[in-house]
């Protein structure tokens, strides 16, 4: 490891972080409004929104051309199926003045379901794509990744490569 912190370190602590907000949201009693009690889940969701955009944006692409094609396919399918799940869960969420319990059960099952989905695919993307950013991204490409993961913002109205699939 050249750099105390490298891209895939810095990727797979994003991981990390957002399934902690993912996971702290299914244990934490629901004592406010929904709306209160599941903001700091919806920051975890917008990360995670995030971190599929940077993906698909500037980490896939340098790498697809050669072995990785058939693995990013992979990781492009289950970033559509994690896209349309956090677009009924948010939906789920947003309207928080209908509070009821059947709504907060569903809420916690839907995360327990994407934190399945983000198991199965971290668990291939760390050690199948991961150890090839460092190497094979330009020094450009990597000082572009390194500005986003500090800075960046996924545009408005951008979608996933699959999302439909
Ligand atoms: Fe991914
Ligand atoms: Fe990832």
């Amino acid at each position: 490891m050249s750099q105390p912190t490298d891209l895939a370190t810095a990727l797979t602590a994003e991981h990390h972080e957002i399934d902690a907000a993912i996971e702290r949201f299914t244990r934490t009693p629901p004592a406010q409004s929904l709306g209160e009690w599941a903001r700091p889940l919806v920051d975890g969701l917008h990360a995670l929104r995030r971190h599929i955009y940077l993906e698909e944006d500037l980490v896939f692409p340098p790498l697809k051309q050669g072995a990785l094609r058939m693995p990013i396919m992979v990781m492009e399918n289950e970033h559509g199926q994690m896209w349309r799940r956090l677009d009924a869960l948010e939906a789920l969420l947003e309207h928080d003045d209908v509070d009821t319990e059947p709504k907060r059960t569903a809420a916690i099952q839907a995360c327990n379901e994407l934190l399945e989905l983000l198991s199965a695919h971290n668990s291939k993307e760390e050690p199948v794509i991961y150890p090839h950013v460092d190497p094979e991204l330009s020094d450009a490409a990597k000082a572009q990744l390194g500005e986003f993961l500090v800075t960046g913002r996924t545009p408005a109205g951008w979608t996933p490569a699959r999302a439909e699939g």
